[in-house]
């Protein structure tokens, strides 16, 4: 088996990772469960936490989707946004968009402000605030796009721009997009960062985080952080996510395609405040989304005119989307953000940047879309009206 730059992403995604197979031929590689490896062994690995054949399949296959030289992999998303947060030292400013994932904030604001790291908020899909990275000139703009919960799209390309002026090293994390819809490196980003947990994995059925790259001091440093920190996934996990990437493109089109049809159908119907996503012309940045990604990926959210007790309730007269964390995999998920993914955020910032009571973020499976379609209504009918 050899793939040539010239595969397409699906042809990469079904190919690459492949390797340690040594003289079985097995199609699928084997799952190495060993934590540690006979010295000077000419692969040159020495104890899982610092490597193992699982993590290296994993992350030359992430590599290649991503467009990148280097990838690296951890135990999770949050596992790789601590890797990155823990090469950046005491007075170090992050400048992060407003509307962070709730986890990466808490891990700013709880855990590395005690070290002295600052971060700083501003609402980065304006492109008037990117003043604010050419005046505070940070070490790091932390970007997500689209956002958690709200689906801003940022103009990553614009950003990345600004933000090489004065040297700063861009982030994106690249979670909801998935490089099957988004490459942030091939539009000007130091490092692409992703919770694999999500749509790379796709089976809901372990976790694991992602940082590509083409920068090789950045490189180091996440090699360093993954053994030195000990943020290194089970080998089975990077198994399973080596899994999950082969039908990444095939699971991502049928997630794109459910999804606008509901975002679509749920426009028109009564009792909907809003909706939004990244492919509805209503969206704020629908010319943008289109430029930078190549579908609106698998999640939508809608806004209804009710209290938090009849959105929660919305949520549990559902019978096929099931109330949870969590996001892109094949079955569909409800989450009402101010109660779950984002309830660390202080409720005044919740409301500042639009997370309201009524929200709730739907995470598209890839059942049969009437079935969904369906579902949705029959709660609506039960709960809202
Ligand atoms: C945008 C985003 N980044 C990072 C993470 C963290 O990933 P994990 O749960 O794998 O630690 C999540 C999890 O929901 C997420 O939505």
């Amino acid at each position: 088996m050899t793939t040539d730059n010239q595969d397409g992403f699906s042809t990469r995604a079904v190919h690459k990772g492949r390797g340690f197979a040594g003289t079985t031929g097995a199609v699928m590689p084997p799952v190495f469960m060993t934590s540690t490896f006979e010295k000077d062994n000419p692969d040159g690995f020495d104890y899982t936490r610092s490597g193992n054949p699982n993590f290296r399949l994993v992350e030359e296959a992430i590599a290649s989707l991503e467009g990148a030289q280097f990838a690296t992999c951890f135990a999770s998303g949050v596992s790789a946004i601590t890797a990155v947060l823990s090469c950046l030292k005491s007075g170090d400013l992050v400048l992060a968009e407003e509307n962070i994932y709730g986890c990466t904030y808490r891990l700013l604001e709880r855990v590395f402000n005690k070290f002295g790291l600052v971060a700083r908020y501003c609402d980065l899909s304006q492109p008037a605030n990117w003043e604010e990275i050419r005046r505070q000139k940070p070490a790091v703009v932390w970007l997500e796009s689209p956002t958690n919960p709200l689906l801003k799209i940022l103009d990553i390309a614009g950003i990345s721009a600004v933000a090489a002026e004065v040297g700063a090293t861009v982030v994106v994390d690249n979670t909801f997009a998935s490089p099957y819809l988004q490459r942030p490196l091939e539009l000007g980003a130091t490092m692409s960062l992703s919770s694999t947990t999500k749509y790379v994995n796709g089976h809901s059925d372990c976790l694991g985080g992602i940082v590509a790259t083409n920068d090789t001091a950045w490189h180091k440093r996440m090699l360093f952080a993954q053994k030195a920190l000990g943020l290194q996934p089970s080998p089975f996990d990077a198994w399973l996510t080596t899994r999950g990437q082969r039908t990444l493109a095939l699971r991502m089109e049928r997630h794109c395609a459910n999804a606008l049809e509901l975002a679509r159908w749920l426009e028109t119907r009564r009792g909907v405040r809003m909706v939004r996503y990244p492919f509805l012309p209503s969206h704020p940045q629908h010319e943008l989304a289109r430029r930078q990604m190549k579908a609106g990926s698998g999640i939508l959210i809608a806004e209804f005119d009710c209290s938090t007790e009849k959105a929660l309730e919305f949520c549990r007269k559902l019978r096929l989307f099931t109330l949870a964390e969590s996001l892109g995999g094949v079955e569909s998920l409800v989450c009402h953000p101010p109660t779950m993914t984002h309830a660390q955020v202080p409720a005044e910032v919740r409301r500042k940047v639009g997370i309201g009571d009524g929200l709730i973020r739907f995470s598209v499976g890839i059942e049969d879309v009437a079935d969904l379609r369906r579902d949705i209504d029959q709660a609506l009918t039960e709960v809202i009206g």
